[in-house]
């Protein structure tokens, strides 16, 4: 049974004509994009409104809410983009702009911790620089979806180290855990990274405050993210996850986890020797393979 109070024709008219007044404020808008996001944000917002009858005191919160996320967004921290994250407004553009498309990766979520210039490494090289975790062996391909070869991608990769935090988020100016490298001719790569641990996503700010609110865990499952680009080609902005990391049954705070993404990363026993050769000593090491695809650009 509907909680709904009635709803008077009389105000359902007064509720009503507001809508058609402020869509027609829009009638001149020359960019036609424009108009007509204006006019579907104007009656989606208005139905949300009118669906759950917000309150005056409720409107003020919502107000206050988003200028605490204003209030703490600056260079280094974007709340605004947490906010997306964790409302599944990210993954919901990145579903309508990256249909699938034949055997194509599947895009994830890009996250804030991205940084442009990240050093480059041969193929083979080693991409922590200094961050703490147990180093892992990622080796694959980059072909387009007929499964030609793609030479020269250039393939960004980034994560966090195994306290859960990015190099951006310490204050001492260090850049671990990122790197970009090329695939070779035959569309080959490998790096050293770090296995992929859990995080939780920046949570001392209002998003945070969100989300302990409505019993929601900050929490990602673990993952190291890519960005590959190559000329025409769509660009790829993706993860992979780990089989059999418990944060993938609990839920992965930005719904961001695919199923074609969740890779095998199989722990070599200590005293192996890496694929490169590398003497890892008394330490274990995991290896992964990400095959990548790309779909044609404008597909
Ligand atoms: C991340 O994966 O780095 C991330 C994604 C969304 C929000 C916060 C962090
Ligand atoms: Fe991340």
């Amino acid at each position: 049974m509907s909680t709904q109070p009635e709803i008077s024709p009389e105000q359902t008219v007064v509720e009503e004509d507001l809508i058609e007044r402020v869509l027609a404020s829009f009638a001149q808008t020359q960019d036609p994009r424009l108009k007509t996001v204006m006019e579907s944000l104007t009656r989606h917002l208005h139905a949300f409104i009118r669906d759950v009858r917000l309150t005056e005191d409720e409107w003020n919160a919502a107000i206050e809410f988003l200028t605490a996320v204003g209030h703490i967004t600056d260079d280094r921290r974007q709340e605004f983009v947490l906010l997306s994250d964790v409302l599944g407004a990210s993954m919901q553009t990145i579903a309508v702009n990256n249909e699938a498309y034949e055997n194509a990766t599947e895009a994830t979520v890009f996250g804030p911790f991205f940084v442009e210039d990240a050093p480059e490494i041969p193929i083979g090289g080693d991409i922590a620089g200094g961050a703490s975790g147990q180093p892992c062996w990622v080796e694959g391909t980059v072909t387009d979806t007929e499964g030609n070869p793609v030479p020269g991608a250039r393939i960004e990769v980034w994560e966090a180290d195994d306290d859960g935090f990015y190099d951006v988020q310490y204050t001492d100016g260090r850049v671990a855990g990122r790197a970009h490298l090329r695939s070779d001719d035959d569309g080959r790569y490998a790096f050293w990274g770090l296995t992929p641990t859990p995080y939780p996503i920046p949570h001392d700010g209002p998003v945070g405050q969100l989300l302990e609110k409505v019993g929601r865990s900050p929490v990602r499952a673990a993952h190291l993210h890519f960005m590959v680009t190559a000329p025409q080609l769509r660009t790829l902005v993706t993860h992979i996850f780990v089989t059999g990391d418990p944060q993938l049954e609990i839920g992965d705070s930005v719904f961001g986890v695919k199923d074609s993404l969740i890779k095998d990363f199989v722990e070599q026993p200590a005293g192996t020797p890496g694929p490169d050769g590398r003497d890892l000593g008394d330490q274990t090491w995991a290896r992964a393979r990400f095959d990548i695809v790309l779909a044609p650009e404008n597909a």
